[in-house]
């Protein structure tokens, strides 16, 4: 399985991010587009980072009645993107009408569908006392996994703390992408289930914003994040 670190390109705009990729000659890496960049910029954006050769997870989060979904990711499909996502909470009809309109229009080059399980900003306090979730955090995690599986999905977004279990619940090809990534000795911001890319053993995808765009260098932060990355997995497998 292809391992890969998405950049999240958290920032404004097109220009921005252009920018940005090219000052720090990060050409063809893959990218994160969210929901800042992508209602602003839209569909142009995504074939302009298309056209030079950057894989692209399209991180809209979908949440919606499954019909809406549906048509929703039956237009994202025409973009040829990578990834992209749906809250699992969103229920199995929901996501599997996501896939339904993925798979419609792309057939088996369908961009792969992960669902969020829970987000890295939820803490166990937030899930019991605003969500009135009142089972583990690790629970409820695997349990959104498994219905992602039995809707047909590719694979999840979680915290590099529920990675293993996800994948022994869900089996190993099952993927798993990571955000709440952190370099050694960076700050956490607003993240409150945060790990470093050498604890990411079990993550088939991670995902990195601040850790890497906001360092005095950011081609080797994402180069040393690489590494670090590749180093832990490569003893795990020996
Ligand atoms: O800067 P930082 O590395 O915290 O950025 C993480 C990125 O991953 C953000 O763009 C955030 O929206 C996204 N993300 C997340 N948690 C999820 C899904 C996506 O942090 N569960």
């Amino acid at each position: 399985m292809k391992k890969q670190i998405y950049i999240a390109l958290d920032v404004k705009s097109k220009d921005d991010a252009i920018r940005f990729l090219k000052i720090n000659q990060l050409q063809g890496v893959p990218v994160k587009v969210g929901m800042q960049l992508f209602y602003r910029e839209g569909p142009e954006l995504i074939k302009e980072l298309k056209g030079s050769g950057h894989p692209i997870f399209l991180d809209l989060k979908l949440h919606d009645i499954p019909n809406t979904v549906y048509q929703s990711m039956k237009s994202l499909a025409a973009l040829e993107i990578d990834l992209v996502n749906v809250h699992a909470s969103g229920g199995l009809d929901m996501m599997r009408a996501a896939k339904d309109g993925l798979v419609g229009v792309c057939g088996e080059r369908a961009p792969k569908l992960i669902a969020v399980t829970q987000l890295t900003s939820t803490s166990k306090e937030m899930l019991s006392k605003e969500l009135l979730i009142d089972r583990p955090m690790e629970q409820v995690v695997d349990s959104y996994a498994l219905s992602a599986k039995r809707a047909g999905l590719d694979g999840v977004v979680c915290s590099v703390w529920e990675a293993k279990q996800i994948k022994e619940s869900c089996g190993e090809s099952f993927l798993t992408l990571t955000p709440g990534i952190r370099l050694e000795d960076d700050d956490a911001h607003d993240q409150k289930r945060v790990s470093t890319p050498s604890e990411a053993t079990y993550s088939n995808y991670l995902v990195i914003g601040r850790s890497i765009t906001k360092a005095k260098d950011p081609k080797s932060a994402y180069e040393r994040a690489l590494r670090e990355w590749n180093y832990e997995h490569r003893k795990t497998i020996n």
